[in-house]
Protein backbone atom coordinates (compact mmCIF):
# COMPACT_ATOMS: atom_id res chain seq x y z
CA UNK A 1 0.00 0.00 0.00
CA UNK A 2 1.34 3.42 -0.99
CA UNK A 3 -0.39 5.94 1.25
CA UNK A 4 0.79 8.93 -0.78
CA UNK A 5 -0.82 7.57 -3.95
CA UNK A 6 -4.06 6.78 -2.13
CA UNK A 7 -4.26 10.19 -0.48
CA UNK A 8 -3.51 12.03 -3.71
CA UNK A 9 -6.12 10.04 -5.64
CA UNK A 10 -8.75 10.68 -2.96
CA UNK A 11 -7.91 14.40 -2.98
CA UNK A 12 -8.21 14.51 -6.77
CA UNK A 13 -11.58 12.75 -6.60
CA UNK A 14 -12.79 15.25 -4.01
CA UNK A 15 -11.41 18.40 -5.69
CA UNK A 16 -13.76 21.38 -5.55
CA UNK A 17 -16.12 22.07 -7.28
CA UNK A 18 -16.36 18.56 -8.65
CA UNK A 19 -17.95 15.25 -7.82
CA UNK A 20 -18.16 11.74 -9.22
CA UNK A 21 -20.29 10.47 -12.06
CA UNK A 22 -21.67 6.98 -11.48
CA UNK A 23 -22.14 5.35 -14.89
CA UNK A 24 -21.56 1.81 -13.66
CA UNK A 25 -25.03 0.35 -14.01
CA UNK A 26 -24.71 -3.39 -14.50
CA UNK A 27 -26.11 -4.73 -17.78
CA UNK A 28 -29.37 -5.88 -16.09
CA UNK A 29 -29.87 -2.48 -14.44
CA UNK A 30 -29.09 -0.67 -17.67
CA UNK A 31 -31.53 -3.01 -19.42
CA UNK A 32 -34.29 -1.93 -17.02
CA UNK A 33 -33.61 1.76 -17.66
CA UNK A 34 -33.53 1.21 -21.43
CA UNK A 35 -36.64 -0.99 -21.39
CA UNK A 36 -38.65 1.78 -19.73
CA UNK A 37 -37.94 3.88 -22.85
CA UNK A 38 -38.15 1.05 -25.39
CA UNK A 39 -34.45 1.38 -26.19
CA UNK A 40 -33.21 -2.04 -27.37
CA UNK A 41 -30.99 -3.61 -24.69
CA UNK A 42 -27.87 -4.30 -26.73
CA UNK A 43 -24.19 -3.97 -25.94
CA UNK A 44 -23.86 -1.47 -28.79
CA UNK A 45 -26.63 0.73 -27.36
CA UNK A 46 -24.98 0.70 -23.94
CA UNK A 47 -21.74 1.73 -25.64
CA UNK A 48 -23.45 4.51 -27.63
CA UNK A 49 -25.15 5.83 -24.51
CA UNK A 50 -21.94 5.83 -22.49
CA UNK A 51 -20.12 7.58 -25.33
CA UNK A 52 -22.82 10.25 -25.27
CA UNK A 53 -22.19 10.73 -21.55
CA UNK A 54 -18.40 11.00 -21.61
CA UNK A 55 -18.28 13.27 -24.68
CA UNK A 56 -20.62 15.81 -23.08
CA UNK A 57 -18.95 19.20 -23.54
CA UNK A 58 -17.27 20.63 -20.40
CA UNK A 59 -17.97 17.49 -18.36
CA UNK A 60 -14.56 17.66 -16.70
CA UNK A 61 -15.41 21.09 -15.24
CA UNK A 62 -17.85 19.31 -12.93
CA UNK A 63 -16.69 15.70 -12.74
CA UNK A 64 -13.42 14.46 -11.24
CA UNK A 65 -13.95 10.73 -11.70
CA UNK A 66 -16.30 8.35 -13.48
CA UNK A 67 -17.28 4.94 -12.14
CA UNK A 68 -17.45 2.43 -14.99
CA UNK A 69 -18.94 -1.03 -15.33
CA UNK A 70 -16.49 -3.74 -16.44
CA UNK A 71 -18.00 -3.80 -19.95
CA UNK A 72 -17.36 -0.07 -20.46
CA UNK A 73 -13.90 -0.27 -18.90
CA UNK A 74 -12.82 -2.60 -21.72
CA UNK A 75 -14.89 -0.98 -24.48
CA UNK A 76 -13.81 1.38 -27.22
CA UNK A 77 -15.47 4.57 -28.32
CA UNK A 78 -16.44 5.09 -31.96
CA UNK A 79 -13.03 6.71 -32.52
CA UNK A 80 -11.34 3.44 -31.51
CA UNK A 81 -10.05 4.91 -28.24
CA UNK A 82 -10.73 3.00 -25.04
CA UNK A 83 -13.23 4.73 -22.74
CA UNK A 84 -10.75 4.60 -19.88
CA UNK A 85 -8.03 6.28 -21.96
CA UNK A 86 -10.40 8.93 -23.23
CA UNK A 87 -11.47 9.78 -19.67
CA UNK A 88 -7.85 10.15 -18.64
CA UNK A 89 -7.22 12.44 -21.62
CA UNK A 90 -9.94 14.83 -20.42
CA UNK A 91 -8.73 14.72 -16.79
CA UNK A 92 -11.45 12.47 -15.43
CA UNK A 93 -10.14 9.60 -13.32
CA UNK A 94 -11.43 6.21 -14.44
CA UNK A 95 -12.90 4.06 -11.67
CA UNK A 96 -14.48 0.64 -11.70
CA UNK A 97 -17.36 -1.08 -9.93
CA UNK A 98 -15.95 -4.36 -8.66
CA UNK A 99 -18.75 -5.95 -6.66
CA UNK A 100 -20.70 -8.75 -8.30
CA UNK A 101 -24.08 -7.43 -7.21
CA UNK A 102 -26.44 -7.68 -4.25
CA UNK A 103 -27.86 -11.22 -4.03
CA UNK A 104 -30.51 -12.75 -1.75
CA UNK A 105 -29.08 -13.20 1.75
CA UNK A 106 -29.46 -16.83 2.78
CA UNK A 107 -32.03 -17.44 5.50
CA UNK A 108 -32.87 -13.71 5.62
CA UNK A 109 -36.01 -13.02 3.58
CA UNK A 110 -36.05 -9.65 1.79
CA UNK A 111 -32.42 -8.89 2.63
CA UNK A 112 -29.38 -8.73 0.36
CA UNK A 113 -25.70 -9.53 0.64
CA UNK A 114 -23.21 -8.23 -1.89
CA UNK A 115 -20.96 -10.82 -3.52
CA UNK A 116 -17.65 -10.53 -5.33
CA UNK A 117 -14.79 -11.13 -2.88
CA UNK A 118 -13.56 -14.36 -4.50
CA UNK A 119 -10.69 -13.59 -6.88
CA UNK A 120 -10.97 -9.89 -6.08
CA UNK A 121 -7.24 -9.43 -5.36
CA UNK A 122 -6.34 -10.59 -8.88
CA UNK A 123 -9.11 -8.56 -10.53
CA UNK A 124 -7.99 -5.42 -8.71
CA UNK A 125 -4.35 -5.90 -9.72
CA UNK A 126 -5.50 -6.21 -13.33
CA UNK A 127 -7.70 -3.10 -13.21
CA UNK A 128 -4.87 -1.14 -11.61
CA UNK A 129 -2.44 -2.22 -14.31
CA UNK A 130 -4.95 -1.03 -16.95
CA UNK A 131 -5.24 2.44 -15.41
CA UNK A 132 -8.09 2.34 -12.89
CA UNK A 133 -7.55 4.73 -9.99
CA UNK A 134 -10.44 3.86 -7.71
CA UNK A 135 -13.16 1.27 -7.15
CA UNK A 136 -16.71 0.97 -5.89
CA UNK A 137 -18.56 -1.67 -3.90
CA UNK A 138 -22.22 -1.27 -2.91
CA UNK A 139 -23.84 -2.97 0.06
CA UNK A 140 -27.62 -2.79 0.35
CA UNK A 141 -29.57 -2.36 3.57
CA UNK A 142 -33.34 -2.64 3.31
CA UNK A 143 -35.75 -1.08 5.80
CA UNK A 144 -38.93 -3.07 6.39
CA UNK A 145 -40.87 -5.17 8.85
CA UNK A 146 -38.26 -6.49 11.34
CA UNK A 147 -35.43 -5.65 8.95
CA UNK A 148 -32.57 -4.90 8.61
CA UNK A 149 -31.23 -7.72 10.76
CA UNK A 150 -28.02 -7.21 12.65
CA UNK A 151 -26.46 -10.03 10.66
CA UNK A 152 -27.26 -8.32 7.36
CA UNK A 153 -25.58 -5.12 8.53
CA UNK A 154 -22.53 -6.94 9.92
CA UNK A 155 -22.10 -9.19 6.87
CA UNK A 156 -22.34 -6.34 4.37
CA UNK A 157 -20.03 -4.07 6.37
CA UNK A 158 -17.50 -6.88 6.79
CA UNK A 159 -17.51 -7.45 3.01
CA UNK A 160 -17.09 -3.70 2.42
CA UNK A 161 -14.08 -3.67 4.77
CA UNK A 162 -12.45 -6.70 3.14
CA UNK A 163 -12.97 -5.13 -0.30
CA UNK A 164 -11.58 -1.78 0.88
CA UNK A 165 -8.47 -3.40 2.31
CA UNK A 166 -7.78 -5.27 -0.95
CA UNK A 167 -8.22 -2.03 -2.92
CA UNK A 168 -5.68 -0.22 -0.77
CA UNK A 169 -3.24 -3.10 -1.11
CA UNK A 170 -3.44 -2.40 -4.87
CA UNK A 171 -3.20 1.41 -4.50
CA UNK A 172 -6.80 1.85 -5.60
CA UNK A 173 -9.01 4.18 -3.55
CA UNK A 174 -12.07 2.25 -2.33
CA UNK A 175 -15.45 3.93 -2.49
CA UNK A 176 -17.41 2.18 0.26
CA UNK A 177 -21.13 2.41 -0.41
CA UNK A 178 -23.52 1.22 2.29
CA UNK A 179 -26.86 2.15 0.74
CA UNK A 180 -29.84 2.28 3.08
CA UNK A 181 -32.65 2.01 0.55
CA UNK A 182 -35.22 4.81 0.29
CA UNK A 183 -38.00 2.33 -0.59
CA UNK A 184 -40.81 2.14 1.96
CA UNK A 185 -43.08 4.27 4.10
CA UNK A 186 -40.67 4.63 7.01
CA UNK A 187 -40.04 7.95 8.73
CA UNK A 188 -36.81 9.92 8.56
CA UNK A 189 -36.20 8.99 12.21
CA UNK A 190 -36.20 5.29 11.31
CA UNK A 191 -33.82 5.96 8.42
CA UNK A 192 -31.58 7.89 10.82
CA UNK A 193 -31.50 5.00 13.29
CA UNK A 194 -30.68 2.42 10.61
CA UNK A 195 -28.09 4.63 8.91
CA UNK A 196 -26.39 5.25 12.27
CA UNK A 197 -26.28 1.52 13.04
CA UNK A 198 -24.88 0.81 9.57
CA UNK A 199 -22.19 3.49 9.69
CA UNK A 200 -21.18 2.54 13.22
CA UNK A 201 -20.72 -1.06 12.13
CA UNK A 202 -18.96 -0.07 8.91
CA UNK A 203 -16.35 2.04 10.67
CA UNK A 204 -15.82 -0.64 13.32
CA UNK A 205 -15.09 -3.11 10.52
CA UNK A 206 -12.86 -0.68 8.62
CA UNK A 207 -10.90 0.18 11.75
CA UNK A 208 -10.56 -3.49 12.70
CA UNK A 209 -9.04 -4.23 9.29
CA UNK A 210 -6.61 -1.32 9.71
CA UNK A 211 -7.82 0.79 6.82
CA UNK A 212 -6.02 3.97 5.84
CA UNK A 213 -8.84 6.52 6.15
CA UNK A 214 -7.43 9.41 4.08
CA UNK A 215 -7.47 6.95 1.16
CA UNK A 216 -11.16 5.99 1.45
CA UNK A 217 -14.29 7.69 0.09
CA UNK A 218 -17.62 7.01 1.76
CA UNK A 219 -20.63 6.90 -0.56
CA UNK A 220 -23.65 6.98 1.75
CA UNK A 221 -27.33 7.43 1.24
CA UNK A 222 -28.83 10.51 2.86
CA UNK A 223 -30.93 10.37 6.01
CA UNK A 224 -34.31 10.77 4.35
CA UNK A 225 -37.96 9.71 4.68
CA UNK A 226 -39.05 6.60 2.79
CA UNK A 227 -40.31 7.31 -0.71
CA UNK A 228 -43.84 6.22 0.25
CA UNK A 229 -44.00 8.15 3.51
CA UNK A 230 -46.91 10.57 3.46
CA UNK A 231 -45.18 13.25 5.50
CA UNK A 232 -41.71 13.37 4.01
CA UNK A 233 -39.19 15.57 5.78
CA UNK A 234 -38.24 18.82 4.04
CA UNK A 235 -34.88 19.71 2.46
CA UNK A 236 -33.51 21.46 5.54
CA UNK A 237 -34.32 18.56 7.86
CA UNK A 238 -32.79 15.98 5.52
CA UNK A 239 -29.61 18.03 5.17
CA UNK A 240 -29.27 18.69 8.91
CA UNK A 241 -30.02 15.13 10.03
CA UNK A 242 -27.68 13.70 7.39
CA UNK A 243 -24.76 15.88 8.44
CA UNK A 244 -25.39 15.18 12.12
CA UNK A 245 -25.49 11.44 11.47
CA UNK A 246 -22.23 11.61 9.50
CA UNK A 247 -20.48 13.81 12.07
CA UNK A 248 -21.46 11.39 14.82
CA UNK A 249 -20.18 8.32 13.00
CA UNK A 250 -17.40 9.12 10.52
CA UNK A 251 -13.73 9.66 11.39
CA UNK A 252 -12.44 13.17 10.75
CA UNK A 253 -9.55 11.91 8.60
CA UNK A 254 -11.82 10.17 6.06
CA UNK A 255 -10.78 11.02 2.47
CA UNK A 256 -14.22 12.41 1.64
CA UNK A 257 -17.91 11.78 1.25
CA UNK A 258 -19.80 11.49 -2.05
CA UNK A 259 -23.51 10.72 -1.85
CA UNK A 260 -25.55 8.42 -4.04
CA UNK A 261 -28.88 9.85 -5.23
CA UNK A 262 -30.81 6.67 -4.49
CA UNK A 263 -34.07 7.52 -6.25
CA UNK A 264 -34.30 11.14 -5.08
CA UNK A 265 -35.65 13.59 -7.65
CA UNK A 266 -33.15 15.86 -9.38
CA UNK A 267 -34.21 18.81 -7.23
CA UNK A 268 -34.02 16.85 -4.00
CA UNK A 269 -30.55 15.55 -4.78
CA UNK A 270 -29.12 18.99 -5.51
CA UNK A 271 -31.01 20.95 -2.83
CA UNK A 272 -30.08 18.55 -0.04
CA UNK A 273 -26.41 18.65 -1.01
CA UNK A 274 -26.46 22.43 -1.36
CA UNK A 275 -27.85 22.96 2.13
CA UNK A 276 -25.32 20.54 3.63
CA UNK A 277 -22.53 22.56 2.09
CA UNK A 278 -23.79 25.76 3.65
CA UNK A 279 -22.50 24.29 6.94
CA UNK A 280 -18.86 25.30 6.96
CA UNK A 281 -17.95 23.19 9.98
CA UNK A 282 -17.98 19.87 8.13
CA UNK A 283 -14.61 18.10 8.59
CA UNK A 284 -14.58 16.50 5.12
CA UNK A 285 -15.39 17.42 1.55
CA UNK A 286 -19.04 16.46 0.93
CA UNK A 287 -19.98 16.02 -2.72
CA UNK A 288 -21.94 13.79 -5.10
CA UNK A 289 -21.50 10.45 -6.80
CA UNK A 290 -24.83 10.40 -8.57
CA UNK A 291 -26.08 8.18 -11.36
CA UNK A 292 -29.78 8.87 -11.84
CA UNK A 293 -29.69 12.47 -10.56
CA UNK A 294 -27.15 13.29 -13.27
CA UNK A 295 -28.11 10.92 -16.06
CA UNK A 296 -31.81 10.13 -16.03
CA UNK A 297 -33.19 13.30 -17.69
CA UNK A 298 -30.56 13.01 -20.41
CA UNK A 299 -31.42 9.36 -21.01
CA UNK A 300 -35.11 10.29 -21.28
CA UNK A 301 -34.22 12.85 -23.94
CA UNK A 302 -31.84 10.59 -25.86
CA UNK A 303 -34.30 7.76 -26.36
CA UNK A 304 -31.69 5.83 -28.32
CA UNK A 305 -31.72 8.34 -31.21
CA UNK A 306 -28.57 9.94 -32.62
CA UNK A 307 -30.60 13.01 -33.55
CA UNK A 308 -31.27 13.63 -29.84
CA UNK A 309 -27.65 13.29 -28.77
CA UNK A 310 -26.74 16.95 -28.60
CA UNK A 311 -29.94 17.92 -26.72
CA UNK A 312 -29.37 15.04 -24.27
CA UNK A 313 -25.80 16.20 -23.70
CA UNK A 314 -27.02 19.73 -22.95
CA UNK A 315 -29.31 18.28 -20.28
CA UNK A 316 -26.54 16.14 -18.83
CA UNK A 317 -24.14 19.10 -18.74
CA UNK A 318 -26.74 21.19 -16.93
CA UNK A 319 -27.39 18.45 -14.35
CA UNK A 320 -23.64 18.08 -13.79
CA UNK A 321 -23.29 21.86 -13.43
CA UNK A 322 -26.07 22.03 -10.83
CA UNK A 323 -24.61 19.12 -8.86
CA UNK A 324 -21.23 20.81 -8.94
CA UNK A 325 -22.72 24.11 -7.71
CA UNK A 326 -24.50 22.31 -4.87
CA UNK A 327 -21.25 20.63 -3.85
CA UNK A 328 -19.94 24.03 -2.81
CA UNK A 329 -23.22 25.45 -1.50
CA UNK A 330 -23.59 27.75 -4.51
CA UNK A 331 -26.75 26.40 -6.12
O1 LIG B 1 -24.54 2.33 -6.70
C1 LIG B 1 -25.28 3.24 -6.99
C2 LIG B 1 -24.92 4.24 -7.96
O2 LIG B 1 -23.54 4.35 -8.06
C3 LIG B 1 -25.56 5.54 -7.61
O3 LIG B 1 -26.77 5.55 -8.27
O4 LIG B 1 -27.29 7.92 -7.77
O5 LIG B 1 -28.85 6.46 -9.07
O6 LIG B 1 -28.49 6.06 -6.62
P1 LIG B 1 -27.92 6.57 -7.92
Amino acid sequence: MNKEILKLTAETMMAKPKGLLAMDESSPTCAKRFAALNIPETEENRRRYRELIVTTPNLADYISGAILFDETFHQKMSTGQLFRDYLKSINILPGIKVDAGAKDFSNHPNEKITEGLDGLRERLANYESLGAKFCKWRGVITIGDQIPSESCIISNCNALARYASLCQENNLVPIVEPEVLINGNHSIEVCDKITRATLKCLFEQLTAINIYYPGVILKPSMVISGDKNEKRADYQTVAEMTIKCLKDNCPDDLGGIAFLSGGQSNDEATNHLNIMNADNKIPWRVTFSYARAIQQSALNKWYGEDSNQSAAQDILAERARLCSASSTGNL
